[in-house]
């Protein structure tokens, strides 16, 4: 039977210019959450952060680039490279969180829309292109790529562009060392419909989940950590354990519930692509959700990693990490036509997605 199928027929990213290593926080006085000072050298933070994060160094937006600049330029390659009109898309979908911030002010800027910044930027003209934002922390990219594939297989879309970009550099507090995770960047996709069957390329099942009880603190808004800061200066902030722990209980269930929809076996599966914030985190996705299976064995090269040299940049990080693949660009890591492959993500809300994709 012919099936409308959903592909990723281009990607593209803008990794920004300024890279800020770890070292570059020597000398950084951090304080707790209760605005007491840590003593412990900035040297030794640092190393300590390494250790649990993975993270390495980052890179952050130039003064002159804001959110959308990052997410044209990034959407400019995907559409260069899926060789496409832009003036035949039926929809640009923006994940963000924040808006543009233009650097050193504190207000974010989200009218109109960074979807429509960036229509204006790529100079489409075609008013049924419709452009618009997603907001659903740091899985906003898999939360438009879902959207773009129900638009699609409802006959509403034909072509969607889906961005991620953020600059979360300008959102956080210095005096905050979990700040150490966060970066900029933007990344994009062209999802296109093409006819096929069951066993053609395309997406093939998604899942997501929101939990906002207790959760809804563990990724918010909050004033700085420095002693008597402007309570309405107001910061990302995290409670990083529990967002820790509530991923790793989480994550691996959702990932197993895309998979049995998908009718497939994580051992089927060639690459996972994760949000990075956290190597030993993401680690134990794929050690629990093999684990799920009864599996203790888990296959080399299977998981790529960006978050040594990108670090976090939320909504950006899971379609530059499939653009470098998909392009060639991280050692060791391909993919081929025909492979299965799994996308999944965690942030902010606490929302919680995944989805299986034939190469
Ligand atoms: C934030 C995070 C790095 C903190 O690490 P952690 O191991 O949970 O930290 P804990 O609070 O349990 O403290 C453990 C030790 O690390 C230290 N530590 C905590 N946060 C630190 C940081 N950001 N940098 C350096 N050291 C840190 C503590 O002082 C403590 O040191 P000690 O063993 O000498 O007492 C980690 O919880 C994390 O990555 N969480 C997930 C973040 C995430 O996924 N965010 C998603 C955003 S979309």
């Amino acid at each position: 039977m012919q099936l409308i199928r959903t592909v990723i027929t281009g990607s593209g990213c803008y990794i920004p210019t300024q890279t800020k290593l770890n070292t570059d926080f020597k000398g950084q006085v951090f304080y707790t959450e209760d605005e007491q000072p840590i003593t412990t050298p900035s040297l030794e933070i640092i190393e300590k952060f390494k250790d649990i994060t993975g993270i390495v160094e980052r890179c952050y937006a130039s003064n002159d680039l804001t959110a959308a600049d990052m997410g044209a330029l990034a959407a400019k390659i995907a559409i260069k490279n899926a060789g496409i009109d832009p003036e035949s898309l039926d929809q640009i979908i923006v994940a963000q969180n924040f808006g543009n911030v233009y650097k050193n002010t504190i207000q974010s800027d989200a009218v109109p829309s960074l979807g429509s910044h960036i229509k204006h930027a790529l100079a489409i003209k075609n008013p049924n292109c419709v452009a618009y934002d997603v907001l659903f922390g740091c899985p906003g990219w898999i939360l438009g790529v879902t959207q773009a594939d129900a638009f699609i297989k409802a006959g509403l879309a034909k072509k969607v562009l889906v961005i991620g970009t953020e600059t979360l550099s300008r959102v956080i507090d210095q005096y905050d060392r979990d700040s150490m995770i966060f970066s900029d960047g933007a990344g994009a996709t062209v999802l296109e419909a093409v006819p096929g069957n069951e066993n053609s390329s395309g997406i093939i099942a998604s899942s997501m989940q929101s939990h906002c009880t207790d959760e809804l603190h563990y990724i918010s808004m909050g004033k700085s950590y420095l002693p008597n800061a402007d309570p309405s200066v107001r910061f990302i902030k995290m409670k990083g354990r529990k967002v820790y722990e509530y991923a790793l209980k989480n994550v691996p269930l959702a990932m197993k519930a895309c998979l049995d929809k998908s009718g497939i076996h994580v051992s089927e599966v060639k690459k996972f692509f994760l949000h990075q914030a956290n190597e030993k985190m993401d680690e134990g996705f794929i050690k629990a959700l093999f684990k799920l299976y009864g599996l203790k064995e888990i296959p080399p090269h299977i998981m790529p990693m960006s978050i040594h040299k990108l670090g976090n940049s939320s909504v950006a990080t899971i379609p530059t990490l499939y653009n470098l693949v998909s392009k060639g660009m991280i050692p060791d890591h391909e993919v081929l036509p025909g492979d299965i492959v799994m996308f999944a993500s965690v942030g902010a809300g606490m929302n919680i997605n995944a989805f299986c994709y034939r190469v």
